[in-house]
């Protein structure tokens, strides 16, 4: 009789637990940036490196991550760190070698994870022999680069630039070369001259590119700065944009019609996509773009009428539009904007920080960054994280002396905090050890200093403590894992007042548990009617999941007319809809009737 009853239970849990299986990878797990150089150092120089991760594989599995997105590892003369590539098809010296790369793909795959490329196609360095070829006009390269002649010259016969293009790192957008007597677009620095999407042999180039490292086993890619793909071809001056808070030589001061977001380089990008499907598409493999773009602009990656792009563009929104100080109704329409502009059946995607940005702690202090991380990871769509949000790492203050970005370092010494990305850049906090566990004591001191906060926040320290950011990250992603809700679920937004943004994410006609996730921007406690939320209706009880500075505890079950929600903490609740409720019942009064013929 006892084993019938323990059936009958675990057939019961497992109604709860379950969650489909035939969705694509990226559906059911989130996606982790590594950033190589600060990740794992091995060989004691300093700089992280590609055994550095695949030491550190099994840290994944226990996070329960299933993917890695890596930053670029190519051949670099590391002018931009590595986004400029002098050979796309070999691994920097820096990272390791081919054996490497070799080794960690196979390590992922052994262990059930996913590696993500980033991909650059916008630019090469200038340092990749297509660019040496082509400014001795060697055919084929002759045409692979944008090459203009001078506008004229100056009183001083120097050469004026063709026109007025800036780049989105300041300055004119051209570089002269004497060698060839042209001028070389470069819309990123000056060592990242702009390939040229209207010669047919560049976009062969990079397709090839593509599948040599499908060929090699990776599981995706990112491709970056794709907006700036394709420029207008009559060349002309863009108009300013009159925005008063640019100088005339900061890529803001214009409005970029004729060199981002041209119509014509979607279907680059859908090519792209048709390279990835061509072998093995049920592998799944995943096409991510990363696009600074207007909502409407970034919506076309995801394919128009009969052509497929990306998997999808990457959400940028939770950086760019949430801050401290958003209210409750603002956060909303954050969200709801992305949703409701995705076209029918597309997969959504939240990320909350990258190598571009301050890390969400700094954005919105480390009494709130768990809070934001659980919103991230609990919203519909994939989930993608950056290296040490898990463990709460701030931005590190580094000297002017210390700064290698060329965003920092060309800003010079007055102004480089404004623009050096550095900061968010520093080595993962492992340990209170000497360099945080990343290097060997013995090491050449990191290539960007740790922060002074490491003795405290680091993942040893985080490890057993049931409520540190390191142990509600596992909780979450064990949800993405485990709960169809989490995967499939409707997405609801609300609001209470001001200051509350509520969200569900609920099955219909399931008998599995929904989740509410409650969020408060204030500075002050609350205590908030929930039984309003439409799916909460019928009245029943809520029970608390986990959460940040809660006064709950885990399993605990409670009314929803009268819920505290602490000051700028976040609550996770798992909830039975009224229909649900309803189908549990025959099931429940099974179990009841078996209990009581014990
Ligand atoms: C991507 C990278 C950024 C780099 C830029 C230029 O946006 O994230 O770090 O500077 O590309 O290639």
């Amino acid at each position: 009789m006892r084993i019938i009853v323990g059936a009958v239970l675990a057939a019961f849990v497992l109604v709860l637990a379950a969650a489909q299986s035939d969705l694509e990878w990226w559906k059911t797990t989130t996606l982790y940036q590594v950033y190589p150089r600060s990740f794992r150092d091995t060989d004691a120089d300093g700089t992280g490196d590609l055994l550095g991760i695949v030491v550190k594989l099994d840290y994944f599995v226990s996070l329960g991550v299933g993917g890695l997105l890596l930053a670029p590892v190519f051949k670099s003369p590391m002018k931009d760190l590595g986004y400029d590539i002098s050979d796309f098809e070999k691994i920097d010296y820096t990272f390791g070698n081919e054996d490497d790369f070799d080794t960690l793909v196979m390590e992922c795959h052994t262990r059930d994870l996913k590696l993500v490329l980033d991909f650059v196609p916008n630019h090469s360095s200038d340092e990749h022999r297509w660019f040496e070829k082509s400014i001795e006009r060697k055919n084929p390269y002759t045409d692979y680069y944008i090459w203009q002649d001078p506008k004229s010259l100056n009183e001083t016969a120097e050469p004026i630039p063709p026109n007025n293009w800036l780049s989105v790192y300041g300055g004119s957008a051209w570089e002269f070369n004497e060698e060839r007597g042209q001028f070389y677009l470069h819309q990123f620095h000056v060592g990242q001259p702009d390939l040229n999407y209207s010669n047919p042999l560049v976009i062969e180039e990079m397709k090839n590119i593509l599948r040599y490292w499908l060929d090699k086993g990776v599981d995706g890619f990112r491709l970056v700065n794709v907006p700036h793909l394709m420029e207008d071809q009559n060349f002309l001056d863009e108009p300013f944009s009159n925005d008063s808070q640019f100088s005339p030589d900061e890529w803001g001061s214009l409005s970029h019609i004729y060199t981002k977001d041209l119509d014509e380089l979607y279907s680059i990008i859908y090519g792209f996509r048709d390279v990835i499907d061509e072998k093995q598409a049920e592998l799944g493999r995943l096409l991510m773009v990363e696009a600074q773009a207007s909502l409407e602009n970034t919506m076309k990656y995801y394919g128009q009428e009969d052509r497929t792009g990306a998997h999808f563009p990457i959400n940028l929104n939770l950086i760019t539009h949430f801050k401290n100080g958003t209210t409750a109704k603002d956060l909303k329409e954050i969200i709801d904007m992305w949703q409701s502009a995705m076209p029918t059946s597309a997969w959504p995607n939240w990320m909350i920080g990258s190598n571009d940005r301050p890390r969400v702690a700094s954005r919105f202090g480390r009494d709130f960054s768990t809070a934001v991380v659980i919103m991230s990871q609990l919203l519909p769509g994939t989930a993608i994280t950056y290296y040490g949000e898990e463990i709460d790492m701030e931005d590190t203050w580094i000297s002017w002396k210390n700064t290698v970005d060329p965003l920092g370092c060309d800003a010079g010494p007055e102004n480089y905090t404004e623009f050096s990305r550095d900061p968010s850049r520093t080595p993962f906090q492992w340990s209170d050890a000497e360099f945080a566990g990343f290097s060997s004591p013995e090491s050449r001191k990191p290539w960007l200093p740790i922060n002074e906060n490491y003795k405290e926040v680091n993942l040893a320290a985080q490890k057993d403590d049931p409520n540190s950011p390191y142990a509600i990250f596992k909780a979450l992603t064990a949800m993405r894992k485990n709960m169809n809700a989490v995967q499939t679920g409707h997405l609801e937004t609300f609001t209470v007042g001001e200051k509350i943004f509520v969200f569900t994410r609920y099955l219909q006609n399931s008998n599995e548990k929904n989740v509410m996730v409650v969020v408060n921007l204030d500075q002050d406690d609350v205590t908030a009617d929930l039984s309003r939320v439409p799916t909460l209706k019928s009245g029943g009880m809520i029970t608390y999941h986990i959460g940040v500075n809660s006064s709950y505890t885990s399993g605990q079950d409670l009314s929803p007319y009268s819920v505290h929600i602490p000051a700028r903490g976040s609550l996770v609740f798992l909830y039975t809809s009224a229909a649900n409720s309803a189908a549990l019942a025959p099931m429940l009064l099974t179990i009841s009737v078996i209990l009581r013929l014990l």
